[in-house]
């Protein structure tokens, strides 16, 4: 079965054309990363990224179906990102796919975003076993996720204020160096003393086992002043190594603790910050020590992309064949309400 992956929740406008069934691949991906246009604000501005996704929506199809080597008559399904992100851009995304789905009369499986990123280290290792703890860590999100099994799963921590990405792009911004912040620091990271700089892990008041990470963008800011470190310094790439390597630590040890209190046979970290090389050794290392399976997303599918999409749609799309795909009514929603596989079906 072909399905036709649209991925425009954020800041990248990606399609992707898949097969599944007897084969597994994934044919051909098209993507337009919008860094270069929201990089001299520091951060993405909502109506530079729709009129992006308005833009390139079009071609970047076609692009995907071309490099395929297949036409809109060969696709059987169209997933589509309908949230979280932001509305603007997802609502671009989805009147694109609701104009396909009409003209082709094709099912259209609607997929939440952060679903998607547990489901991307399916892509290359499809016996990942169930229950299991999935990191979802990126830009927007923060969460541990526990699934007894695909599509039956809740929510067991999340972040109370900022994503752990987020905190990495402010602290960069803050010192101008540019957007997004997470690739800079795992670029910089060896240059720096790791151990340099305390960080205090996060713990919560009232005792639960959620995730804060306002407090290390803080503790940077108070450290750089409070010993005049200047960009560019010695003292300065020790000082974002020693938080990278803090934010590392804090993730592993919270995810860790999350895993040793309930029955878990896999652990997946993904989205854009499980791109980080310090972050996947740490947890490689620790994990193996464990016994415990570790699956992380292959590096390109950590971040925004819509080879995920296009994967779990048909998942769901074989897992709910009785759900109405065509409806179109369907809406974007923007907040986070992950309840595994039981929205928009
Ligand atoms: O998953 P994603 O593309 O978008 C969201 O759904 O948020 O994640 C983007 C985030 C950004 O905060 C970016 O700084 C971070 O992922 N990121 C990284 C790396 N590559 C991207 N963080 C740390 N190390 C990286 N190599
Ligand atoms: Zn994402």
């Amino acid at each position: 079965m072909y399905i036709l992956g649209i991925e425009s929740s954020c800041d990248e406008t990606a399609v992707a054309v898949i097969e599944r069934g007897v084969k597994n691949s994934v044919l051909a991906e098209a993507i337009k990363s919008q860094i270069d246009l929201h990089a001299p604000y520091g951060g993405i501005v909502p109506e530079i990224a729709a009129r992006t996704h308005y833009e390139t929506i079009d071609r970047l199809t076609r692009q995907a179906l071309s490099e395929s080597g297949l036409a809109m008559e060969n696709i059987e399904v169209l997933a589509l990102t309908l949230g979280p992100g932001l509305v603007g851009s997802l609502l671009i995304g989805l009147a694109f796919a609701k104009g396909l789905a009409l003209a082709h009369a094709l099912p259209l499986v609607a997929v939440d975003h952060v679903e998607a990123h547990i489901e991307a280290p399916f892509i290359s290792q499809p016996q990942i076993a169930y229950p299991l703890l999935a990191l979802v860590v990126s830009g927007g999100h923060t969460s541990l996720f526990y699934q007894e099994e695909k599509f039956v799963g809740r929510v067991i921590a999340k972040t109370r204020d900022d994503a752990a990405g987020e905190i990495m792009d402010k602290v960069v911004k803050h010192f101008h160096l540019g957007y997004p912040g997470g690739p800079l620091l795992d670029s910089v990271f060896e240059k720096g003393d790791a151990k340099r700089f305390p960080f205090t892990r996060p713990r919560m008041s009232d005792g639960g086992g959620d995730f804060s990470f306002s407090g290390y963008k803080s503790a940077v800011l108070r450290l750089a002043q409070e010993a005049g470190i200047q960009p560019g310094s010695q003292d300065f790439f020790d000082l974002l190594a020693s938080f990278l390597n803090a934010l590392a630590d804090y993730l592993v040890g919270m995810t860790l603790e999350a895993a040793a209190s309930l029955p878990v046979r896999s652990l997946i970290v993904s989205g854009g910050v499980s791109r980080n090389r310090l972050l996947r050794q740490r947890f490689s290392r620790e994990c193996a020590g464990l016994g415990l399976p570790l699956f992380l997303a292959e590096p390109r599918y950590c971040t925004d992309n819509a080879a995920m999409i296009a994967w779990l749609g048909y998942e769901k799309y074989r897992a709910f064949p009785q759900a109405n795909y065509f409806d179109l009514t369907l809406n974007s929603y923007s907040r986070a309400s992950f309840r595994a596989g039981s929205r928009h079906r």
